[in-house]
């Protein structure tokens, strides 16, 4: 047991018998002949116990005849006839405080891993970058957007928090449709719509769909904290659409449409979902939180994958729209 959350409690009365120790409850009455220590030692140790301090402390202000051993053994013995309570504190932390220590994770992997695959280093010089490339991440986009209510439903049913369910429902109203969106830009590049919806994903596109629609339906709470690295939490406007707009490789008009549900994430505040979903739950066990951190590793891993898959596929073809 972790002696710091551990805060004993003697709940009886103690004094000195003739060979021992004597414990007085509301309606019993103990005597304590084997003893660790001298009863004198026994029972200075015994009035440690007062609720407040923690197990760890009363180690080591206990008097030294008296083993650490045989201190959480007299505790335990104590506790079995409720002579002592226990007293053990359940680890939480606030959601504030949580969705905070996955955000440190979420951006030591970005930094890391993610911003620095070849998806983004390429962006770094937009007019180097294949205009397949920008097409095909609208695609993609696409695609991972008309899956959006595979995996945003299940959430639907958070029964964590109210608030946060409530939140949960506008974020799945407001982006039902965003994919036409996206479509409305595809088409204008000449790409016909039902070409586009008939296509098929990359593998990676449909991984990332695949693992948030698992993890909604699973593990709400871990899904709501993947929403703001999904909504761009980084960037002012998506760094895609100002490569894209700066390459001048693309038309005006598709650039315009793509950044336009961009501006929507922004106006929305959809880059601090999480924080908004989290800061309506007040509780969460710290064993949760941990378990979030680990998960973070695989989601993030999971994102990179998806934009090293579109250079690697869009940069190398002219087949824009996959087929089965
Ligand atoms: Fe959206
Ligand atoms: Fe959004």
């Amino acid at each position: 047991m972790n002696g710091k959350n551990y805060f004993p409690q003697l709940k009886c009365t103690t004094s000195l018998s003739e060979d021992g120790i004597i414990a007085v409850t509301d309606d019993e009455e103990f005597s304590f002949t084997e003893l660790p220590s001298a009863p004198e030692d026994t029972l200075k140790f015994l009035a440690l116990l007062d609720g407040k301090t923690a197990m760890v402390d009363i180690i080591k202000k206990k008097p030294s005849a008296i083993s650490s051993e045989d201190a959480v053994q007299l505790i335990e013995s104590m506790a079995q006839h409720g002579l002592v309570l226990k007293n053990i504190q359940a680890d939480f932390l606030s959601g504030k405080r949580a969705i905070l220590e996955i955000e440190d994770v979420q951006n030591k992997l970005l930094h890391q891993l993610l911003y620095k695959n070849i998806f983004w280093e390429k962006c770094k010089e937009p007019v180097k970058v294949p205009v397949n490339v920008y097409i095909g991440m609208a695609i993609e986009n696409y695609h991972l957007l008309s899956r959006g209510s595979s995996f945003d439903a299940h959430a639907l049913y958070f029964h964590g928090s109210r608030k946060a369910r409530e939140t949960m429902n506008n974020v799945f109203c407001g982006e039902n449709g965003h994919c036409d969106i996206i479509l409305s830009g595809l088409k204008l590049l000449g790409l016909e719509e039902q070409s586009i919806i008939r296509s098929v994903p990359l593998p990676e596109t449909l991984g990332l769909a695949n693992a948030l629609a698992f993890w909604s339906a699973n593990d709400s709470l871990f899904f709501f904290s993947t929403l703001e690295v999904l909504e761009g939490k980084d960037s002012q406007v998506d760094g895609y659409v100002t490569a894209m707009e700066n390459s001048g490789k693309i038309s005006t008009s598709f650039v315009e449409i793509i950044k336009s549900h961009s501006l929507i994430n922004i106006k929305d505040k959809h880059a601090s979902l999480g924080r908004q979903l989290f800061s309506n739950i007040p509780a969460i066990a710290v064993a949760d939180v941990n378990r979030m951190k680990r998960q973070t590793h695989l989601f993030i891993e999971i994102c990179d994958a998806f934009y090293r898959s579109v250079w690697d596929y869009y940069s190398q073809t002219d087949n824009l729209l996959r087929v089965a």
